[in-house]
């Protein structure tokens, strides 16, 4: 396992401790749900709750899931374009976006958080993979369009950002 690759997970679960995270958005749950199964498996807050947005949902990441409390998680089969997803989801303290890895779909992926309504003033975004150009330009065009604030770590594929 490359560590480097692996290590978003990590991440996210270190910041959900240091900031008491009690909800999660991820965008982009994954062929096998690696990191939500390791949020579940590893963030121990008794209110916690994990919403995912997946539309290729696959069996075995419901297999990963399945070994945990099904109140604890709730998948939307569909995609993160989709609006009507946002009006079912409480306010929101983490959203983690790795859906669609292309400019268009990281932009609106951020758009949509802003715009829905879902975020506190303390909510955070992370953002996997941001040592993609498609998606580096797209948090440049949120930060610039959307009043982004976003903290860009130099060699790193993972970034943090807020409204
Ligand atoms: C890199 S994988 C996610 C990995 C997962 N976050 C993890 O770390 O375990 C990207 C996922 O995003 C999904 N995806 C693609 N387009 C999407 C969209 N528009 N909305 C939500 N998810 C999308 C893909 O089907 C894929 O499963």
């Amino acid at each position: 396992m490359n560590p480097f690759l692996d290590s978003y997970k990590y991440f996210v679960v270190g910041l959900c401790y240091q900031l008491k995270v009690n909800t999660i958005l991820e965008i982009g749950l994954g062929h096998d749900a690696a990191a939500v199964d390791y949020i579940l498996n590893n963030y121990k807050e008794e209110n916690f709750h994990i919403y995912c947005i997946e539309p290729f949902l696959n069996k075995l990441a419901l297999q990963n899931l399945s070994k945990y409390d099904n109140r604890k998680y709730t998948i939307f089969n569909g995609f993160s374009q989709d609006k009507r997803i946002y009006k079912e989801l409480l306010k929101i303290d983490l959203v983690l976006i790795d859906g669609d890895h292309h400019y268009e779909s990281v932009f609106n992926d951020i758009k949509i958080c802003k715009e829905t309504n879902i975020l506190e003033n303390n909510s955070i975004i992370i953002i996997h993979d941001t040592d993609s150009e498609q998606i580096e330009r797209a948090i440049l065009d949120a930060e610039r369009i959307l009043e982004f604030k976003y903290l860009i770590f130099p060699k790193c594929n993972i970034g943090i950002g807020r409204f």
